[in-house]
């Protein structure tokens, strides 16, 4: 999802070589470093991980392979060739426990085994390559990717058209994160030779599944009725923060503000709408 809007907006700016699991399996370290070196990148953004939360709880091994020690596979590339390493991590790596949003001070601790895994991917990150040469973004509730969606914007958007009532859970909070916006961002933190931790998000206040979902709505002017309910309702195998929603103690130093999520989501409907 994430690759399908970063990926043209860099090569606008960038010569840009692209892979997936097909030509590169992050979890092969000599393919890795062979892609590397035969491509003699300056700079490398990490988006390869299993993301399926659920699916992660009861596939441990495979998961620590590709996103622990896959981003150790790439992190080590890096360091060996000199190149500059993008990882995308997870507001996901915080335990949901606190109040308020969480910024770059707070400590992870991961409730569930994805979470667990992308941490321990930014720690092989961060003690692989030189301080100056990495730069981790945990990144919050990304929605993006066009016709390939199959996450909750594109899954909700079809229940609301199909109406009349769609039910959302109320009680887990998130920051909404457009992929284009990221696009943007990555090329722009690229072009400002940034380094190190920074929680990235659309602006706005917090969110949960059932406020986008009526902001959805009322995007597309449909009747449908979006009835809240507790995530009781809907038991899921992986346990998934309260909390998630995140803020940046850092990024205002360096002039980068993105737009309030509302904007971005509204954007994101009229695109899909077009399609
Ligand atoms: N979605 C979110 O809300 C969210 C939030 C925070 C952070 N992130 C992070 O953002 C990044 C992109 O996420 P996304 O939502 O775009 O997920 P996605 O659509 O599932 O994309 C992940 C990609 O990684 C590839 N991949 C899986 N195993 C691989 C392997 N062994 N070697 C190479 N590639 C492999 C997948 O290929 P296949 O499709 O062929 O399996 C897929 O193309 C991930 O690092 C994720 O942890 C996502």
């Amino acid at each position: 999802m994430l690759g399908m809007d970063v990926v043209p907006i860099l090569k606008n700016n960038h010569k840009v070589v692209v892979t997936d699991k097909e030509e590169l399996d992050v979890t092969d370290p000599q393919a890795v470093y062979n892609v590397m070196v035969s491509c003699n990148f300056d700079w490398v953004v990490h988006m390869a991980a299993l993301t399926d939360l659920d699916w992660c709880e009861d596939n441990v091994a495979e998961v620590i392979k590709v996103n622990t020690l896959g981003s150790k596979n790439i992190a080590k590339a890096c360091a060996k060739i000199g190149c500059r390493l993008i990882y995308i991590s997870t507001s996901g790596v915080f335990s949901g426990n606190k109040e308020i949003p969480y910024t770059e001070i707070d400590l992870p601790a991961p409730i569930n085994v994805y979470g667990l895994s992308k941490y321990l991917g930014e720690i092989a990150v961060s003690s692989l390559i030189e301080e100056e040469k990495w730069l981790i973004l945990r990144v919050g509730w990304l929605f993006g990717g066009g016709e390939r969606d199959k996450k909750f914007v594109g899954k909700i958007l079809q229940k609301i058209k199909r109406g009349p009532k769609v039910f959302c859970v109320n009680d887990f909070q998130g920051s909404p994160n457009y992929s284009v916006d990221m696009g943007h961002l990555i090329n722009t933190m690229i072009d400002k030779d940034l380094y190190g931790l920074f929680h990235v998000a659309n602006s706005g206040e917090p969110a949960s599944r059932y406020d986008m979902a009526i902001a959805i709505r009322d995007f597309l002017h449909s009747n449908t009725v979006i009835k809240p309910v507790s995530s009781d309702k809907f038991p899921t195998k992986a346990l998934r923060p309260k909390m998630e929603a995140i803020v940046s103690l850092r990024i205002d130093e360096y002039g980068i503000k993105l737009r309030n999520w509302r904007d971005a989501l509204g954007e994101y409907v009229k695109r899909l709408a077009e399609t």
